[in-house]
């Protein structure tokens, strides 16, 4: 049987940022012309199409004074489950700004009071979480630059030690400030390896030509996406098996998905966007 999805989400505060909160991402710029009602209507769209995937959706309580911990992605990094532990495991995200620190506890404790074991980096390394380092089969992809240096993946590497979990970390260095997460310009899906094969959704104007070279020599499908289509957030796509989960607006990404057999489920985004992410960011699979 195959095993269910089960992904975390914090709705609540719907992006109310406060009026001192800084742009922390250049797309946040517009945050003051968010409609909270719109949110509200872009999020219970992205809910409906992952409950109709056959996903489950859990809650984190959200903070009134954190905004942020609407992109519950940041939360930590979830590890995939292995045979050397039976509990869940998650390397806890630790922020970069000021306006994000506070998310840190929040985090902690849910994921205490969930069964996980949490593993903490030491004091002043900074990691966001899910957004930054992504797992691919025995891999974890890193992106440094804008929130964590490179300097983080030997903490990242002594984690997976505790965790007692192999994986080769390969670090990519993001250079465009719009793509400040990895999780902005690369996205490995699994599909069911039925009707689809394994791709790799990637925007190569957001890396550096040495981490472009480790790219172009992965033995995976790559799907390159143009600069709209990756402004438009296609990169920050949610797959649940064949089916994907992704920003209304892009041109050419969500034609090239379907025409590989994936199912693919548009959803408005355009207030999200506001706060600077979007599909894959406001969730979090545990
Ligand atoms: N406003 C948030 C920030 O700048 C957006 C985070 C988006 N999350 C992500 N996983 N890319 O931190």
């Amino acid at each position: 049987m195959e095993k269910a999805t089960n992904i975390l989400m914090c709705p609540g505060n719907l992006l109310q940022y406060p009026k001192d909160y800084r742009n922390i991402n250049v797309w946040m710029k517009e945050k003051h012309t968010i409609d909270y009602a719109l949110v509200q209507m872009e999020l219970e769209g992205v809910c409906k199409y992952i409950e109709f995937c056959n996903a489950h959706i859990s809650c984190i309580n959200h903070q009134a004074d954190l905004p942020d911990m609407f992109f519950v992605r940041n939360a930590g990094l979830v590890l995939p489950s292995h045979g050397d532990s039976e509990k869940k495991q998650v390397i806890l995200a630790s922020f970069k700004h000021r306006e994000r620190q506070d998310e840190q506890k929040f985090y902690r404790q849910w994921f205490e009071q969930n069964g996980f074991e949490v593993i903490v980096l030491p004091m002043g390394v900074t990691f966001e979480g899910g957004g930054e380092a992504i797992f691919c089969g025995n891999q974890l992809f890193f992106g440094h630059g804008f929130r964590a240096p490179k300097d983080t993946l030997t903490h990242l590497q002594y984690a997976l030690d505790e965790a007692r979990m192999e994986a080769d970390i390969i670090p990519l260095k993001l250079v465009d400030e719009r793509f400040y997460h990895l999780d902005t310009a690369f996205m490995p899906i699994s599909g069911d390896g039925v009707d689809t094969k394994d791709a790799l959704v990637y925007y190569p104007g957001a890396f550096d030509k040495e981490s472009l070279t480790v790219i172009s020599a992965l033995p995976i499908n790559k799907i390159e996406v143009t600069e709209a289509d990756a402004c438009a957030f296609g990169c920050n796509l949610l797959a649940i098996g064949n089916n994907i989960i992704m920003a209304k607006g892009t041109r050419k990404l969500s034609h090239e998905l379907k025409a590989r057999g994936f199912i693919v489920y548009e959803a408005d985004m355009a207030e999200i966007k506001k706060g600077g992410g979007s599909v894959y960011c406001m969730t979090l699979n545990i």
